[in-house]
């Protein structure tokens, strides 16, 4: 098994980013949103994540081969939302994703993170089982009515005595 790590984000991965997020099969289990993003949009969403100041975004590794993007994203209420997608799907199945979610867990409790959620397409089984994994539990789902490519989602949250130091 290659070894997982997350790795800082440079402008020069920028070209990883656009390759997923022009990628149909990602965004089926991702936002649904099939219309392509321009070059210009993807400029910007991908300076937002290399400048944020509250939120947290890494490169998954697979040893030196770049494979996806992990994020840690602040919300309100001291609530932080992680999302995560293995860009190259050929590395999908192999318990990588849910090494990167460890990781990642490891990494919020140094931070003094203390409630970790997400949100998952409810027919993204393969997502939804990598995270029951990592011991995300289901809270419930939710509904959003406006958005006709993903009305509705399920909830989990990471079960916090992962998150207490000891
Ligand atoms: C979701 C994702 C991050 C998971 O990472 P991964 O490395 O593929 O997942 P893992 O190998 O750690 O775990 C997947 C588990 O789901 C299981 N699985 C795969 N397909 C499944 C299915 N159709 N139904 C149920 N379980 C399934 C696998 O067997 C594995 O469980 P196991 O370890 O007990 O065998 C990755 O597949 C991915 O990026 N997918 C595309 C984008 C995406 O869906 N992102 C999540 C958006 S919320």
């Amino acid at each position: 098994m290659p070894k997982i790590t997350l790795k800082k984000i440079k402008p020069v991965d920028k070209n990883y980013f656009a390759k997923w997020w022009r990628d149909k099969t990602l965004l089926k289990l991702t936002s649904g949103i099939l219309k392509p993003i321009s070059d210009k949009k993807i400029t910007k969403y991908f300076l937002a994540i290399l400048q944020s100041k509250n939120d947290y975004h890494f490169l998954i590794c697979a040893d030196k081969k770049i494979i996806g993007h992990i994020s840690l994203v602040k919300r309100k209420d001291n609530w932080h939302e992680t999302q995560i997608i293995i860009g190259e799907k050929k590395y999908w199945n192999n318990g990588y994703g849910a090494k990167a979610i460890k990781i990642l867990i490891n990494k919020a409790k140094r931070l003094n993170i203390s409630k970790i959620f997400l949100e998952v397409r409810p027919t993204n089984l393969r997502a939804i089982k990598a995270y029951e994994k990592c011991g995300f539990i289901k809270s419930g789902v939710k509904k959003y009515p406006k958005n006709k490519f993903l009305p509705e989602v399920l909830r989990m949250k990471l079960n916090n005595t992962l998150l207490k130091t000891k």
